[in-house]
């Protein structure tokens, strides 16, 4: 939208220049659209827990009867939950509004005007498109052919003003671990290297142990894919002592909310519900693996994730998107020309993966 000259002077130019966040369609849209009733959409678009959370959360949320006052600034009770999942100090713990809110403080308490923030492309779309709005500069480094960090090249890309390396822990989209050795390589240069175990309970793989070694490992999780929480907006970053009280200093006070909070402390009082859930998905994933790599026009990528990356090597990933939308499927597309030509598909429930490759076995001799 064009913007008044009376009013464009008074707005930051960082954010005059930002693109903006594209949110996905909204799925009553998609089902107006399509002509399709809401629940009958598949939703494989956005790596979410199909079996939703548990019980217990929906039961604590619905009988706690205190929601007039403010929730806990100090989130006690729900840090030490997760100090005692994780096995971190919980003076090292914070929650935040999602992830995502986490990455923004992160950004807010090290970044400043033209400082550095080094990502490994492609990865999830959040650390680059906030960076600059905190005055920073991204520097993209791309990773090779089959997507492995190059690390020779991020650490050439390093100067005296990197403050931030983003590694997502397993990849999003492409679902592939960084090994050990490469994030000790990481660390070694001396800035913040944030591991993002978004996906940590689907790989069962953490970073975590090097905190004991190094004071510049930053890792986030969230409860929004394999807790089924994804609509609450809770995660948690794990921060060396010194820069936990920083990031204690520039969150608001009351960042996450009383249910929150609450969901967080019913969600690790009921650990046994859910693992089974990520036990299901991860079977679920290799079926689904199995099924794509029997197509001939996807090559799907071996998956650590709760989502599997596909190659479209013949047709378009645009097209076979619609084909898949207007039967109610969706997955998800990208406009980024990196991945323009790749589909990433979230593992649902097992008949959620029977419709879909039944939709994609009936279009592979239309396209
Ligand atoms: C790698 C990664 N980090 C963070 C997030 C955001 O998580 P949250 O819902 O906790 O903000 C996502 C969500 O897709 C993700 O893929």
């Amino acid at each position: 939208m064009a913007i008044p000259k009376a009013l464009r002077r008074l707005i930051r130019n960082a954010v005059l220049d930002l693109d903006g966040y594209v949110p996905v369609e909204p799925v009553e849209a998609v089902a107006e659209r399509i002509g399709k009733p809401v629940d009958e959409i598949i939703r494989l678009h956005m790596n979410e827990n199909p079996y939703g959370t548990s019980m217990r959360v929906q039961e604590v949320l619905a009988s706690f009867d205190h929601y007039q006052e403010y929730p806990d600034a100090d989130q006690r009770v729900a840090r030490e939950r997760i100090a005692a999942y994780t096995g971190a100090p919980s003076q090292r713990i914070i929650i935040g509004n999602g992830s995502d809110e986490l990455i923004d403080l992160l950004l807010l308490a090290t970044i400043d005007p033209g400082d550095e923030v080094i990502v490994p492309t492609p990865t999830f779309g959040v650390y680059e498109s906030r960076t600059p709005l905190f005055g920073g500069v991204v520097r993209r480094v791309p990773r090779t052919a089959d997507f492995d960090l190059d690390i020779d090249a991020i650490t050439q890309a390093v100067t005296e003003r990197t403050k931030l390396i983003f590694v997502t822990a397993p990849n999003n989209p492409t679902g592939n671990m960084p090994t050990t050795q490469q994030i000790v390589r990481l660390l070694r240069t001396g800035a913040l290297i944030v591991a993002d175990e978004a996906y940590y309970e689907f790989s069962g793989k953490t970073f975590l142990p090097l905190a004991r070694e190094f004071d510049n490992l930053v890792i986030l999780r969230t409860f929004s894919k394999w807790a089924g929480l994804a609509g609450m907006r809770l995660g948690y970053a794990i921060l060396p002592d010194a820069l936990a009280a920083e990031l204690w200093k520039v969150k608001q006070p009351f960042n996450v909310s009383t249910a929150g909070l609450k969901a967080i402390e019913a969600v690790l009082d009921d650990i046994d519900y859910l693992q089974q859930t990520v036990n299901r998905i991860k079977i679920e994933r290799g079926r689904l693996y199995r099924g794509l790599r029997k197509l001939n026009f996807l090559q799907p990528y071996p998956s650590q994730g709760n989502f599997i990356l596909c190659r479209v090597t013949r047709g378009d990933a645009h097209d076979i998107h619609r084909r898949l939308e207007r039967r109610g499927i969706l997955v998800r597309k990208y406009s980024d020309p990196d991945l323009r030509n790749y589909l990433r598909i979230t593992v649902g429930r097992p008949e959620h993966t029977d419709a879909l490759m039944a939709a994609l076995r009936g279009m592979a001799g239309e396209i």
